[in-house]
């Protein structure tokens, strides 16, 4: 987590860099800090809390400089305070750095730099990194870039970090190992963040920095990339896909209730050039090229975490419905430690938004070392998953912004769903008209939440009589079952309120011990999958008083009649039904979190990209 920005050109940085770190708070919230050089001084503001609190103190300042680097954290080492927030210097105070990961060796570097003299006023494994730098710099006589490099060696850990001096306005430092890091190249310019956000206003030409690589970014220079070995590297400068507009609210409230809205688009993009209607069939280039990898898997291995890992639970119904390959769903946290069974003939599908998340990239190297074949499904081009996978296929949801993800969940759903389908067909397990009739009604998915989305008001209207709640169940069969943890995980992140998924059948097993008239249970009901069951499963609660909230098809009476709040969605193929569940279940999430008044792009304690384990 953390977001890093820096700047080093013609303009003011400070405009570039705090609107930068607005784009990555997402990363991280507790603290921001920004450092910028002006006639040779080294102005280091920071605060506790989030940006805002950071410009209210700054703007006070000399914020002067046409150069600088700029943090926002979640903390790893030591409390949220203004003394933990980055830039963090060394102790001449002539180096500043930013770093987002993790240095899982500080304590002995530090205890070594301490014996040299060097005292330590944070709690941080950073401040240990900045002080190496100057240590390594000044017992080698080496310049900024040489002195990173040294000291790099002896880092264990995960970093994206930028460094600047006092005495150098010229330059800035950067380098990565398992935190991302991206470098815009402007005229005469150079911007660099941990992710593309904070560049697209100004130049849409980037190099992805890549592991244990280092950039130095000179004025009136072109940018030189060389390896933490000293190899010399050739930047690849590649084209940005992102606009600016992307990043915007749009005339919404919060991202998070304009990125459920921009689901009818964003499943259209997932679905461009992929779902071919007028042929009826499903194109996925990641797929055809490595057909025999897919055809002859013993096994698929689907490693994610949070909600990309509810998708990988949907997905791998719908593989072992259509394809008839048995699939496992992992916890990438899980999976990278408890020792898996992996082999050579196991496909492993990686999910994830960001393309960041740290365990999920360890389980991908794992699953590499062991010879499995690895595929990304992921959101954010460029970034470190898809890069180290042997194919993938991009979901194209657009930028997600809000810390509970949605877009990116419905369109990982879709690309699994993709995936499904041809898999089935190309197996023969699938027969030609179910194949075309799920196909054909993919393609009307966007159609169908556009009709969803119309009830927004209305969810809204009876989302205040919850607000109450100390307690949500979520129940689902099915298909369905995923879509219940991730409605319950939805409520929970961003209302605070304490919410369960679970498979319907279930609750007698245990949580109907929890239901009295003042517990809400949301209920997804549809009429294609097990209805009836799921009809007696309410039954169940409603004889125990517990206030039922149902999503069913559109012209339903028996569940309707048995609810106390009924949101109707469109009819469709089974295996579809999470895309349309999923909608009223982010909108109530969405409604009851801004009645408590909470912040819900922003939630407590929570970062949408989560690069340390
Ligand atoms: C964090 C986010 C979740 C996300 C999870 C996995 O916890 O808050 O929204 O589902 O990470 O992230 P990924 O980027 O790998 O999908």
């Amino acid at each position: 987590m953390c977001g890093i920005v820096g700047y080093i050109g013609k303009r003011q940085a400070y405009p570039i860099l705090i609107k930068g770190l607005q784009r990555l708070e997402y990363r991280g919230y507790d603290s921001a800090g920004i450092a910028l050089i002006d006639n040779e001084k080294l102005n280091i503001y920071k605060a506790k809390g989030k940006v805002s609190d950071l410009v209210r103190f700054a703007e006070q300042q000399n914020i002067n400089g046409t150069l600088g680097i700029a943090h926002t954290r979640w903390a790893t080492h030591g409390e949220p305070n203004q003394i933990n927030a980055h830039p963090h210097s060394s102790q001449s105070e002539t180096l500043a750095l930013i770093h987002n990961g993790i240095i899982e060796n500080y304590a002995v570097l530090k205890q070594g730099l301490k014996e040299q003299g060097y005292t330590f006023v944070s709690d941080t494994d950073t401040e240990v990194l900045v002080q190496l730098i100057e240590y390594v710099k000044a017992s080698n006589h080496v310049d900024l870039t040489s002195a990173v490099q040294l000291a790099l060696n002896q880092v264990v850990g995960a970093y994206a970090i930028a460094v600047i001096e006092k005495n150098n306005p010229d330059v800035i430092v950067a380098a990565r190992k398992g935190s991302p890091l991206v470098v815009g190249i402007g005229e005469d310019e150079f911007f660099l963040a941990s992710d593309a956000t904070p560049i697209v206003e100004y130049t849409n030409k980037v190099v992805y920095v890549g592991d244990e690589e280092i950039v130095t970014l000179k004025r009136g220079e072109e940018i030189k990339i060389k390896t933490i070995s000293n190899v010399e590297k050739t930047p690849q400068i590649k084209e940005l896909e992102m606009t600016l507009s992307q990043l915007e609210k749009g005339g919404f409230p919060h991202f998070m209730l304009k990125e459920i809205f921009e689901q009818p688009t964003t499943l259209s993009d997932s679905m461009r050039g992929r779902v071919l209607t007028e042929e009826l069939k499903i194109k996925l280039s990641g797929f055809i090229q490595h057909k025999d990898k897919f055809m002859n898997a013993n096994r698929i291995i689907i490693t994610a975490c949070g909600t990309s890992w509810h998708a990988g639970l949907i997905g791998k119904y719908a593989i072992e419905e259509f394809a008839r390959i048995p699939v496992e769903v992992e916890y990438s946290s899980e999976f990278r430690y408890r020792k898996p069974v992996i082999n050579e003939n196991d496909l492993v599908i990686a999910i994830s938004q960001s393309g960041e998340t740290a365990d999920t990239l360890a389980a991908v190297e794992l699953a590499k070392s062991h010879g499995a074949f690895i595929f990304g499904i992921c959101n954010v081009v460029g970034s470190s998953i898809p890069r180290n996978t042997d194919s993938g296929c991009y979901t194209h949801a657009g930028p997600e912004i809000g810390v509970a993800s949605t877009k990116a969940f419905t369109a990982q759903v879709t690309v699994l769903t993709m995936l499904a389908l041809i898999m089935g067909k190309e197996k023969g397990t699938l027969s030609a008209t179910q194949y075309e009739k799920t196909v054909n009604e993919l393609a009307l998915i966007p159609t169908k939440i556009k009709s969803i989305l119309n009830q927004n008001d209305a969810i809204a209207q009876f989302a205040k009589t919850f607000t109450y709640a100390q307690n949500f169940i979520y129940l689902g069969r099915g298909y369905n079952y995923p879509v219940a943890l991730e409605g319950a995980l939805k409520l929970k992140e961003i209302s605070y309120i304490h919410a369960e998924g679970y498979p319907a059948a279930e609750m007698k097993h245990g949580p109907i011990a929890l239901i009295s008239h003042e517990m809400p249970v949301v209920v997804i009901a549809p009429s294609a999958g097990m209805y009836e069951k799921v009809v007696s499963n309410i039954q169940e609660i409603k004889a125990r008083k517990g206030k039922i909230i149902s999503i069913v098809t559109e012209g339903d009476v028996v569940v309707k009649n048995l609810s106390d709040y009924t949101i109707s969605i469109p009819d469709t193929e089974e295996c579809l039904v999470p895309l349309l569940a999923a909608i009223p279940l982010q909108l109530m999430a969405y409604h009851i979190a801004v009645v408590k008044g909470c912040d819900v792009d922003q939630p407590r304690n929570l970062a949408k990209s989560v690069t340390v384990e």
